[in-house]
């Protein structure tokens, strides 16, 4: 990056002096588990995937956790304890190295900690207490243990030094292994790694020195620790400064020296989980002020903001104004590896943003790879600023619908020289998505779009808006290609009578909601909202009822809500509602029974028809699966040579599906 782009971003772009090496920025990449891992080992893809963020501008790069000690046998997780693994350690180090970018691995264990539904029968741990969320009790390591992953841990950082990782981080957030040794809630042992601070730290203490031992002075010792986990008797901001000066040695001349950066983030496997990932329910970088503070209680030692940091200046600003050294992020570089690169550049508006979804979480969660819902290319070799290529014959293409699905598959048809005319109903794009956004917490999503838009300008997309159009539209422009992405429709729940609909007394909830964003005034009585749908937009379309009802009852069939939302985001949900007072009743249907005129909705329990009544009904909206209308899509036939029909207009989906799915078919035309 040359001395003009330092310019830019001075606080961001500026070099950093971190243990003995000079990073080239202070941007790093935060650990994230990727799955991309196969039987234990490195992989193409994984390696792939960690060089394209050293090359889109990270100076330094966490990866996810790896298995260190002989007793961790997670099959996601890379394998360092044995010789077989070092050519590939070898292999990643040097893609990632040779990039002008420090590779540190990341060593924790989960201990008790868990997030997947069931128990973990293999959860070793501090004591033999339930983890606050899955209530695993672990099988507790014996003192001698416990010593021999310290000596482990040491051995296995030698391997990654001798196989070109500069370093280690050692997580001690989340509710792991090592925050479960830190926090008294956790922590009931009696020997010397429990009792008091000194002895709960001990363990960290204890593989720092070991680490630093077996390393020397040049290898970088980062520690993550928890800055707040949101558990009560657990660890609060006072104890994470005390727990920051014990490790560091600051103010204690017997603590151990040794630690090169801490980084703080927040909650652990409990109620709190959901803020780890903090998203737009909440403000913007969340953590600032405390990691601030925190950093205050460890003069000297070098600090990592981080947390829903998702834009350059915002980044500058934190380090400008000296609440940190480094900027960690985490899912701003799934969605854009290049994110460095392009605010060096002075092309922010080209960075395609976090949207703070957590589907990456999502994702790897439920065992597949990364992935992101605004980045289609995630782990590709060709990902960092990707622009692409041209087609082998230039077309004429039109494209029905501009929502996300079709913004993307028309930018991308037309960056490969094909000639695109798209056509909008409405006067801008985003399609639905554009509605979410004006929800509480969506307002990231119009980052998906904005690009889409943007590019779309780049690559000469000619956008008609306001036009519905009709199969005669699209055949009088000749077109070899026709793009369907005309979206769906929530279905009439089953079981509402006809009259309800025909009368218009039942409107559904995106209708709803159109109808009432510009609304301020509060509505008396109360808002059901009956829920078939159980994604993201249901939830924060209550929250937006509640702004104007007295009341608002969600009804759904299923035995609880939001099942398919992310984990982190759903614990967001049930404390957000907790708070509002929004009321579930779950094993619910909407009786025909009930009189709306009335105000009187009577719900019937699924299994057994018992009703109860809610009374003073102002409201009564659903959100059910959608349907694509097939009958206007059929007419598109004939259109062109070749018909694709994308998105929700195909397969009624998540946002991820609908960027992938226009993606993949801008560029097969
Ligand atoms: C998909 C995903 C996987 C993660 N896996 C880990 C992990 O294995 N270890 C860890 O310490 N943090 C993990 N994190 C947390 C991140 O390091 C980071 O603390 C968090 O994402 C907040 O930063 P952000 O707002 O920049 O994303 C993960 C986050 C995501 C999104």
């Amino acid at each position: 990056m040359s001395r003009l782009d330092a310019v830019r971003y001075p606080a961001l772009l500026a070099p950093f002096a971190l243990g003995v090496h000079t990073l080239r920025n202070r941007i790093v990449h935060a650990s994230m588990t990727t799955r991309l891992s196969v039987n234990r080992r490195v992989t193409d893809s994984l390696i792939t995937y960690y060089a394209n963020r050293a090359r889109g501008g990270a100076a330094l790069i966490v990866t996810e956790p790896v298995s260190a000690a002989r007793f961790q046998l997670a099959p996601q997780k890379v394998r360092i304890w044995d010789e077989e693994s070092e050519p590939g350690l070898a292999r990643w180090a040097e893609a990632v190295e040779r990039e002008d970018c420090r590779l540190l691995a990341q060593l924790q264990d989960p201990g008790r900690g868990r997030h997947e539904r069931g128990r973990n029968p293999d959860a070793v741990g501090v004591s033999a207490l339930p983890d606050d969320l899955s209530w695993t009790v672990p099988h507790v390591l014996s003192t001698a243990a416990v010593e021999r992953l310290v000596a482990e841990f040491a051995d296995s950082s030698r391997r990654l030094q001798r196989c070109g990782f500069s370093g280690v981080e050692l997580s001690a957030a989340h509710g792991h292994l090592f925050h479960q040794f830190l926090s008294p809630w956790m922590n009931a042992r009696e020997d010397r790694y429990g009792g008091d601070l000194d002895g709960r730290c001990r363990v960290l203490s204890e593989l720092v020195a070991a680490i630093r031992g077996a390393c020397g002075p040049r290898f970088i010792i980062g520690i993550k620790l928890p800055g707040d986990d949101g558990i009560e008797h657990s660890i609060g901001p006072p104890e994470a400064a005390l727990i920051a000066r014990q490790l560091t040695g600051s103010g204690d001349a017997t603590g151990i020296r040794g630690v090169d950066y801490l980084c703080f983030a927040q909650g652990s496997h409990a109620e709190s989980l959901d803020r780890h990932l903090p998203d737009l329910h909440g403000p913007r970088s969340p953590y600032r002020t405390l990691t601030r503070s925190l950093k205050q209680a460890v003069p000297g030692v070098p600090v990592m903001a981080l947390g829903l940091i998702t834009d350059p200046a915002e980044a500058d600003g934190i380090l400008a104004s000296g609440g940190a050294d480094l900027i960690g992020l985490g899912r701003p570089l799934v969605t854009d590896p290049a994110w460095g690169l392009k605010a060096s550049q002075g092309r922010e508006a080209d960075i395609r943003y976090c949207v703070s979804c957590n589907s990456c979480w999502a994702a790897i969660t439920e065992h597949r790879s990364i992935a992101c819902d605004n980045n289609p290319r995630v782990g590709l070799v060709d990902e960092v600023d990707w622009w692409p290529g041209p087609a082998r014959y230039a077309k004429r293409v039109v494209v029905v619908g501009t929502g996300i699905a079709g913004m993307e598959a028309a930018w991308v048809a037309a960056a490969r020289g094909h000639e695109v005319i798209a056509f909008g109903a409405g006067a801008a794009p985003g399609g639905k998505t554009r509605l979410m956004t004006r929800l509480p917490g969506g307002e990231g999503l119009s980052s998906i779009y904005d690009y889409q838009a943007l590019a779309a300008k780049k690559a000469g997309v000619r956008l008609e808006w306001g036009v519905r159009a009709t199969p005669e539209d699209v055949r009088s422009l000749t077109p070899d290609s026709v793009i369907v992405a005309t979206g769906a429709v929530m279905t009439w729940p089953r079981g509402f009578p006809d009259a309800w609909r025909e009368e218009g007394l039942v409107p559904d909830l995106r209708a709803c909601i159109a109808a009432l964003l510009g609304f301020t005034q509060r509505q008396a009585g109360t808002a059901v909202l009956f829920d078939m749908d159980a994604t993201e937009g249901t939830y924060a379309s209550a929250e937006l009822l509640r702004q104007l009802f007295d009341r608002v009852v969600i009804v759904t069939p299923r035995d609880r809500i939001a099942e398919d939302v992310p984990l982190v985001n759903r614990l967001g949900i049930v404390r957000r509602f907790a708070h509002q007072g929004i009321e579930v009743m779950t094993l619910g249907r909407i009786d025909v029974g009930s009189s709306l005129e009335d105000g009187v909705v009577q719900v019937g329990n699924v299994y057994t028809g018992m009703l109860t009544a809610v009374r003073e009904v102002a409201l009564l909206t659903y959100a059910t699966p959608r349907a694509p209308d097939l009958s206007e899509i059929d007419g598109f036939a004939g259109g062109g040579d070749e018909i694709y029909v994308i998105g929700d207009a195909h397969a009624p989906g998540s946002t991820m599906a609908a960027t992938a799915h226009g993606h993949r078919i801008g560029n097969l035309i």
